[in-house]
């Protein structure tokens, strides 16, 4: 896995580790630094996906079949340096692909984004196939990428699948710095007892998934039967809420939680995306369903927050 030091990484990782061995799954991370114990349970190697000879020699000396490619600059920090975030997303990107290709390996799986769509595209109930103009880098470098893996499947037989992830709420390892990261911040101020200033307006509704679900989708999507796939890339989809609805969630537990709305820079990202999504292809094709709502994943974060702040 490339990225996996990363917000959602850390948690693929451990997931894959206990489905099929943690000697089979090797971790790789580049600046963000891991903890002692993420480098304790199990391989771990630091990886700049843009070095591909570095990349390539890991693949071959390690017998490695499928790459999950995580590694990425996300939207907020991509729009204050796109040059950096087209380097990354799209050099890393083709690196993996011409390993996969070069290498034949099995199978190459990636997270896209919601940020693909963006003008003229439907903001309710978005559809799989619809128009991607994006205006930020992150969401350019999500859409070329796409279609690279695309064409890497359609032209070389590189089995590329990708899932458009909505904005990832866990409590284990901070976000990366993606435009909806103002609801895990809205959970820490509530379990630390402080006041929230959140970054967006209080009526921006975005699609978002709770950790758990976002792990299952990226490896349901893996193991789908590759005979019902005609898509490369899928829409899923969990639960759509406005910044104010999250801060009432969170008083149905913490009555006390306040939050103050200064929307800067990223409101213009948000403003951009879809409020919710159409999955039925990714229903249909390898039988995605989420689980979690918003008070099920208000319930379980704060549980989860409390114990990691009391350690
Ligand atoms: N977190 C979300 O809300 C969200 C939503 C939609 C899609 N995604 C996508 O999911 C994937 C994982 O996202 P995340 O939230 O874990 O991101 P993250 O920012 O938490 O982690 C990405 C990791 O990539 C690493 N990285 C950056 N440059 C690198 C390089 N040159 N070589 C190797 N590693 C490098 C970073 O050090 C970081 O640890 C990304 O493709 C992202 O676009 C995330």
């Amino acid at each position: 896995m490339t990225g996996a030091v990363g917000q959602i990484g850390t948690e693929l990782v451990q997931a894959l580790r206990k489905k099929y061995g943690t000697d089979r799954v090797i971790a790789t991370g580049h600046k963000t630094k891991p903890t002692k114990a993420f480098i304790d349970s199990g391989p771990f190697k630091y990886l700049n996906v843009l070095d591909r000879d570095q990349l390539d020699n890991m693949i071959a000396n390690n017998d490695v079949g499928t790459i999950y490619h995580m590694a990425s600059i996300l939207s907020a920090v991509g729009e204050l340096n796109p040059q950096r975030c087209y380097e990354v997303n799209m050099g890393g990107l083709l690196n993996v692909l011409e390993v996969a290709r070069i290498r034949k390996l099995e199978r190459l799986i990636t997270a896209s984004s919601i940020a693909v769509f963006g003008t003229g595209a439907p903001r309710d109930n978005t559809p799989n196939d619809t128009i991607l103009l994006p205006s930020t880098m992150y969401g350019v470098t999500k859409v070329a990428g796409e279609l690279l893996g695309t064409y890497y499947f359609q032209k070389f037989g590189v089995d590329y699948r990708s899932v458009r992830l909505p904005g990832i709420i866990s409590s284990a390892t901070l976000p990366g710095g993606g435009t909806t990261d103002y609801s895990v911040e809205m959970y820490y101020a509530a379990v630390e007892g402080r006041r929230c200033t959140c970054f967006v307006r209080e009526d921006t509704v975005l699609p978002m998934m709770y950790m758990p679900d976002a792990i299952r989708s990226l490896i349901e999507l893996a193991e789908a039967d590759g005979s019902r796939l005609r898509h490369r890339v899928f829409n899923v989809s969990s639960m759509s809420f406005s910044a104010e609805e999250l801060e009432e969630s969170i008083r149905e537990i913490i009555p006390t939680f306040a939050c103050d709305y200064k929307p800067d820079y990223r409101q213009a990202i948000a403003d951009s995306w879809p409020r919710s999504l159409d999955d039925s292809l990714a229903r249909e094709e390898w039988n995605w369903k989420s689980t979690f709502d918003l008070p099920q994943m208000t319930k379980d974060m704060i549980e989860r927050l409390r114990q990691k702040l009391a350690k």
